[in-house]
């Protein structure tokens, strides 16, 4: 028996995951597998650093301490392979307001953002608050793993001048970990027509066995004068409450520039359990995420055993990261707000309708499955319900 098999009780503490469904569906008997937060208790260590800091119990403006830098610097060479330097790292407060800071930074109201479809939906909701244009390049799906259609996405960028791209690496919500070498194309893509790469590599962590995660930031050199990586802690620690991460721009023009911005939006300031939950995660939490990746994988795989015997006409796209199950039920029902429907009503069970990840995402759901086995299996069991 794993620690992660307690089961916590979320309801009633205003998590988005558990308590946001009596708002979005007037119910309180619907199992969530829907929101990206994990039903685990964080690290030890994570915990115990916020203890400490509430015990002395002066809560007053914070430094960033130079430690953390250290820290992060440490955890991206070993863990990923990424070489940076202190002068490389801005803490902001989330990766998505850093995405529209980023927007707002380096592109114009009017130019056009390419993402790919399906993906992440506030990607679309940042560029288009931000009165920019999005133009989709559709993912193909090959041996039940989406690839990027790079020949696709060449003849956007010269059709429409696009000005930058919004990378999901690792993808949600298809949990495809990109390879070297797709990342390469598309690098190599950015620095031919001079296009912009806003990387989102919040899932960097989260691989499950014989995948390797790869950081824009170790593709190529030349990328660097064009690349904005964002990364965090809240999303491989289950700390998404801290609002903290962290960017990495080499090229110091546009670090400069991004900062900037921070400055206009007063968005520089950082939350204090921020960088404590940060510096404790990388710190103490290796243990806690070498235990945490075998169990996330275990429940894809069954899972997947789960669709094969009992509704094998959904068609299941296994990740090979995050925590993020993309799946097809477009065999058994193709309008998608039937589909709703039938999970929330029949089924009592939450999961993300696809549609809302972009037009390639009808008849799609996205299933959360960082949840102790007993919820996963109850919430499987209600699905198959749904279509019974
Ligand atoms: C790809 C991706 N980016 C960003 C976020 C949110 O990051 P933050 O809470 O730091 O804004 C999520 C959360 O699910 C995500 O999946």
């Amino acid at each position: 028996m794993s620690g992660l098999d307690e089961i916590i009780i979320r309801r009633n503490t205003g998590s988005v995951k558990w308590d946001g469904i009596a708002e979005t569906y007037q119910a309180d008997d619907l199992l969530p597998l829907w929101v990206a937060d994990m039903d685990f208790l964080s690290p030890r260590g994570v915990r115990e650093a916020f203890e400490d800091y509430i015990k002395h119990g002066v809560f007053g403006y914070s430094t960033i301490p130079e430690k953390l830098y250290q820290t992060i610097i440490s955890w991206e060479r070993e863990q990923h392979n990424v070489a940076l330097v202190k002068e490389d790292i801005i803490f902001t407060s989330g990766v998505l307001s850093s995405l529209a800071v980023a927007v707002q930074a380096f592109t114009e109201v009017g130019d056009t953002i390419l993402i790919h479809d399906p993906v992440y939906p506030p990607f679309t909701s940042i560029i288009e608050t931000n009165q920019r244009k999005v133009v989709r390049s559709t993912l193909r799906e090959e041996d039940e793993h989406f690839t990027m259609d790079i020949a696709d996405m060449e003849q956007k960028i010269i059709e429409h001048h696009v000005k930058a791209i919004v990378l999901c690496n690792p993808h949600n919500p298809g949990g495809r970990v990109w390879t070297k070498d797709e990342l390469s194309q598309l690098s190599g893509l950015c620095v031919k027509h001079q296009v912009l790469l806003f990387s989102d590599e919040i899932h960097q962590d989260l691989i499950f066995s014989d995948h390797v995660f790869t950081s824009m930031l170790t593709i190529d050199p030349a990328l660097h004068d064009l690349l904005i990586a964002f990364t965090s802690a809240t999303k491989t620690f289950n700390i998404a409450a801290i609002k903290n991460s962290m960017v990495f721009i080499k090229n110091h023009e546009l670090k400069d520039l991004f900062e900037q911005q921070l400055l206009k939006n007063q968005q520089q300031e950082i939350n204090t359990f921020g960088l404590i939950g940060t510096q404790a995660a990388y710190e103490t939490g290796k243990p806690w995420l070498a235990e945490l990746l075998p169990y996330l994988e275990k429940n894809a795989e069954t899972a997947t055993a789960f669709f094969e015997k009992n509704l094998p006409e959904v068609r299941v796209m296994k990740p090979e990261g995050t925590y993020l199950m993309w799946l097809d039920f477009s065999a058994y029902v193709s309008d998608d707000q039937e589909l709703e429907n039938r999970l929330i009503t029949k089924g009592k069970v939450v999961l993300n309708p696809g549609i809302t990840f972009g037009p390639a995402g009808k008849g799609h759901m996205r299933l959360n499955l960082a949840c102790p086995e007993q919820l996963l299996l109850e919430g499987l069991k209600r699905i198959q319900r749904a279509f019974l």
